[in-house]
């Protein structure tokens, strides 16, 4: 199974979403992500994401961002997208219906939540921050129960 996570920037949501995962499925899963901007490519995650990351025990320094390409459909089984403009960016690139039915929203994962997207923290708070953690741990956990 290859999975794609995929934000605005690349620095904030889908290094966080990123590295969770490929902690937590060790080998079984392929992760990679990538922004469908490209004004941050070849950044590390912001520190802000970083430092909220390395609070739970998940190093995500070693990331750096790329954008989002047409190859990424041939690439990843799944794209899971942190909000509603990342899905229209990246489906406005799909070449044929098999590419958009690859791509969800990260939190149609979870049931019993009111919120549809993960907000992008970039000009708000710490607390932001940490609010992306909560919805992004739970997501990849729902994942890893879905491949065992
Ligand atoms: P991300 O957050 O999409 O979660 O990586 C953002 C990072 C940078 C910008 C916007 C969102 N930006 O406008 O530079």
């Amino acid at each position: 199974m290859k999975i794609l996570m995929v934000c605005l920037g690349n620095i904030c949501r889908s290094p966080l979403a990123h590295g969770l995962l490929r902690d937590k499925a060790q080998d079984r899963i392929e992760v990679d992500s990538a922004g469908t901007g490209n004004w941050h490519e070849g950044e590390a995650p912001d520190h802000r994401m970083i430092r909220t990351a390395r609070k739970h025990g998940v190093d995500i320094s070693d990331l750096r961002a790329r954008t989002f390409v047409v190859e990424d459909f041939e690439r990843f089984d799944l794209i899971y997208v942190m909000d509603e403009s990342n899905y229209d960016n990246v489906v406005k690139l799909a070449r044929n219906e098999n590419d958009v039915k690859k791509v969800h929203l990260l939190l149609s994962l979870i049931d019993d939540i009111n919120e549809t997207e993960v907000p992008d923290p970039y000009f708000g708070g710490d607390a932001g921050f940490e609010h992306v953690y909560k919805l992004v741990d739970a997501a990849t956990d729902v994942i890893i129960k879905q491949q065992l």
